[in-house]
């Protein structure tokens, strides 16, 4: 197998939009006043616990149907990184959402999917320690996300322009390349 399966190339997409979405809705809306903020946060936390759900289609998947392996053109120590920035993305892509649904759950601060389903709060209300610590975790891993994707985007971009190899071709939608 050369390429990623179709349904692996969409959740990929799908995810990265949502994640960027996500911490642009985070950065972006925090200056603005709390009656401003609140429909911006009530879109994350729904966009969250979706990338949290997609997160986890993608890894049930991961388990049918590997990733094609790496070129050996690729030095050791280059898919050394590449494997674990992979396998970083999947940990903050259920670390993430996770971190900020058990963070709201320990006020309670009970949130909607998008108006449609009334989200289930975790078995922590009333933990206002873990709240906090929740809270700092979630900012952490945020940051690490953005310099994660920052990490991600300039490796793609190195094999696409500079290696001039498949890589890319391989997470794109109808390319048989
Ligand atoms: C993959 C999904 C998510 C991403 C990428 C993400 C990313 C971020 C980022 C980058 C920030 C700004 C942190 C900072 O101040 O440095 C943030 C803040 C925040 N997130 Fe998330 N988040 C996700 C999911 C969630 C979920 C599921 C919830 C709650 C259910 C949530 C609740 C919050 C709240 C309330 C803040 C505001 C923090 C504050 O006021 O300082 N997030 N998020």
């Amino acid at each position: 197998m050369t390429r990623y399966t179709n349904i692996a190339i969409a959740l990929h997409w799908i995810i990265a939009l949502l994640v960027m979405v996500n911490i642009a809705i985070a950065i972006g809306s925090e200056d603005l006043s709390r009656e401003a903020r609140g429909p911006c946060m009530d879109a994350h936390k729904a966009i969250g616990i979706t990338i949290f759900l997609l997160a986890a289609a993608r890894i049930g998947w991961w388990f049918r149907h590997r990733p094609p392996a790496l070129p050996d053109t690729m030095a050791r120590w280059q898919r050394a990184i590449a494997k674990g920035t992979h396998f970083l993305f999947y940990a903050l892509m259920l670390g993430l959402p996770l971190s900020g649904w058990l963070w709201m759950s320990t006020y309670p601060a009970p949130f909607s999917w998008f108006g449609l389903v009334d989200v289930p709060m975790l078995p922590v209300v009333g933990q206002e320690g873990l709240g906090e610590l929740l809270h700092e975790a979630h900012e952490i891993m945020g940051k690490a996300m953005i310099a994660l994707v920052a990490l991600h985007l300039l490796a793609a971009l190195k094999h696409l322009l500079v290696d001039d190899d498949d890589l890319m071709h391989r997470m794109l939608p109808g390319d048989s390349s």
